[in-house]
């Protein structure tokens, strides 16, 4: 698994992007394959061929990725620009996907090239593409282990819930084993994600404390002060934040943070402990989600100096959507280690700031020593702490930054010098830019690499999905429901509607800031 193959090149391999022409293919895919090159991590043997329906020419092609790519990669973007090329193709149309095989049997490596599929398409043209390639036999393998290898890497969203991730999975199945198939969840990508298992797993001093005896709440959030982007609206408003978010790279998250210590890093290992503690989240009934969690969408605000609009003013947003831009749930894992720890999850565009983090919440002592104001009785003490209003920074917590801090941090009380016996808050740090003195190779970059070399560990196995969403389909069936109770509003710019600070109830401490 994660033991990459330095030095060890992508051998002769074709990969076909679909969906050439939009975003993602400018913005992440073709800049990740140029810090490839720029590594030297592709053989001369990689080429990259664009499949889209407008007409354009290779050159065309090139000038349009172009745009992306920063001034200290146009060398290596140079150089791959040579072996990209550009198809005008609907893979509606089953003769333009065999045009595409003749294609690409006819560039270097022919049929004998390994053969990497990305479908980076509208999530509906997921299933009639996957059965167009396999009706052509361009996704057949001799072997498993052959040498002339096909893959298919397919974008998020995996279905828009259960059923359709079933039903696609199934469809998927039909041409391809599941050694074939990269659900890719970008999250996985990112190095601090991938932190999270050394973290928990090389070092010993956590993980005796790692359970509900010593652990308070978990609090994980991703918050975003982007809205919904431009041409974004008409899919975001069919997904909403728990499908968009939630369901994948959220629950991804906890899986990491909760999961039991695999026997290898092989890669199955480390699915089937995900699966274990996914499978394991309660699945709450629908006084539970009244109760254990909000929904809510941003109005009017201000994100730093700039007034922005409401998510019902967004182009394209119908003005009767009931879409949630913000989610905060209590979720709980019924397993002997997590058994009534809180999972608290919050998601939000147009919040404050941009970050995403994982805090760990050690319990308090049994018995507070220290610091209580005279006159103040110990439960009103108690309460104090609890609202957070005589401690800034909380004793015992872990905080886990994900982005864009790249960090670790534990918190902990010193005595302040003096007479008195008085606690003062302290921290213990970790940051990589300061130690390891460069930024995180992008998501993609990482992502890419493991499809080409054929390692699958950071892709998504179809049950962590289907788990994922068995979890997620309940909420998202109750908020549907025609009595459903009102979504709630916050202002964008700010941290999410009140509603949601009554997640906390019983556990000390609040929402963070980032
Ligand atoms: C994507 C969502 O999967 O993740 C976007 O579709 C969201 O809506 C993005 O903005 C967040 O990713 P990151 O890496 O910026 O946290």
């Amino acid at each position: 698994m994660m033991i990459r193959r330095m030095g060890e090149k992508v051998g002769t391999t074709q990969l076909v992007i679909f969906g050439a022409s939009g975003d993602l293919t400018k913005r992440k895919l073709i800049p990740a394959l140029v810090r490839l090159e720029a590594e030297g991590q592709l053989h001369d043997q990689v080429v990259v061929i664009g499949v889209s329906r407008s007409v354009k020419s290779d050159q065309e092609f090139c000038e349009h990725l172009a745009g992306a790519i920063p001034e200290e990669f146009r060398g290596a973007f140079e150089s791959l620009s040579k072996r990209i090329h550009y198809l005008s193709a609907d893979v509606k149309i089953p003769s333009d996907v065999e045009k595409l095989g003749a294609a690409l049997d006819a560039m270097p490596g022919g049929e004998s090239a390994g053969r990497l599929y990305y479908l980076s398409l509208k999530p509906e043209l997921f299933g009639s593409t996957l059965t167009i390639l396999g009706e052509a036999g361009m996704l057949r393998m001799a072997d498993q282990h052959s040498d002339v290898w096909r893959r298919v890497v397919v974008e998020k969203p995996f279905g828009h819930d259960q059923e359709s991730a079933r039903a696609l999975n199934t469809c998927m199945h039909r041409y391809l084993r599941e050694q074939q198939i990269y659900r890719i969840d970008h999250y996985l990508g990112k190095e601090t994600v991938q932190n999270i298992l050394g973290f928990r797993f090389h070092n010993t001093i956590f993980e005796p404390l790692w359970n509900s005896h010593h652990i308070e709440l978990v609090q994980i959030t991703v918050a975003e002060d982007l809205g919904v982007e431009k041409g974004r609206a008409g899919f975001y408003d069919e997904s909403g934040a728990m499908r968009d978010v939630v369901q994948n790279h959220m629950l991804q998250l906890l899986a990491l943070v909760a999961m039991e210590a695999p026997a290898t890093l092989d890669g199955d290992d480390i699915r089937n402990q995900k699966v274990e503690v996914l499978r394991a989240l309660h699945i709450p009934d629908r006084a539970d989600i009244a109760e254990q969690s909000v929904r809510a969408r941003y109005t009017t605000g201000k994100i730093g100096d700039s007034n922005v609009i409401g998510y019902l003013e967004e182009e394209g947003v119908p003005e009767n959507s009931q879409t949630e831009t913000y989610v905060a749930l209590r979720a709980e894992i019924n397993n002997w280690r997590w058994n009534s720890v809180p999972f608290l999850l919050r998601h939000g565009k147009r919040l404050g700031s941009k970050f995403t983090e994982i805090k760990v919440q050690f319990r308090m002592p049994p018995v507070q020593l220290f610091n209580r104001p005279d006159g103040l009785s110990a439960s009103e003490f108690r309460k104090q702490l609890r609202d957070g209003n005589l401690c800034q920074l909380r004793p015992n917590v872990l905080t886990i930054s994900i982005q864009p801090s790249e960090a670790l941090s534990l918190s902990f009380g010193v005595k302040r010098p003096g007479a008195s016996m008085d606690m003062t808050p302290a921290k213990l740090s970790f940051n990589y830019e300061d130690v390891f003195k460069c930024g995180s190779a992008p998501a993609y970059q990482r992502l890419l690499l493991d499809a080409l070399n054929g390692d699958p560990t950071l892709f998504l196995r179809s049950d962590e999905i289907d788990a994922s969403w068995c979890f997620s389909d309940e909420f998202i069936k109750v908020w549907a429901a025609d009595d459903a109770p009102p979504i709630c509003e916050y202002a964008a710019g700010s941290w999410g509607p009140k509603e949601a600070d009554a997640l906390f109830e019983g556990c000390e401490g609040g929402w963070s800031r980032g």
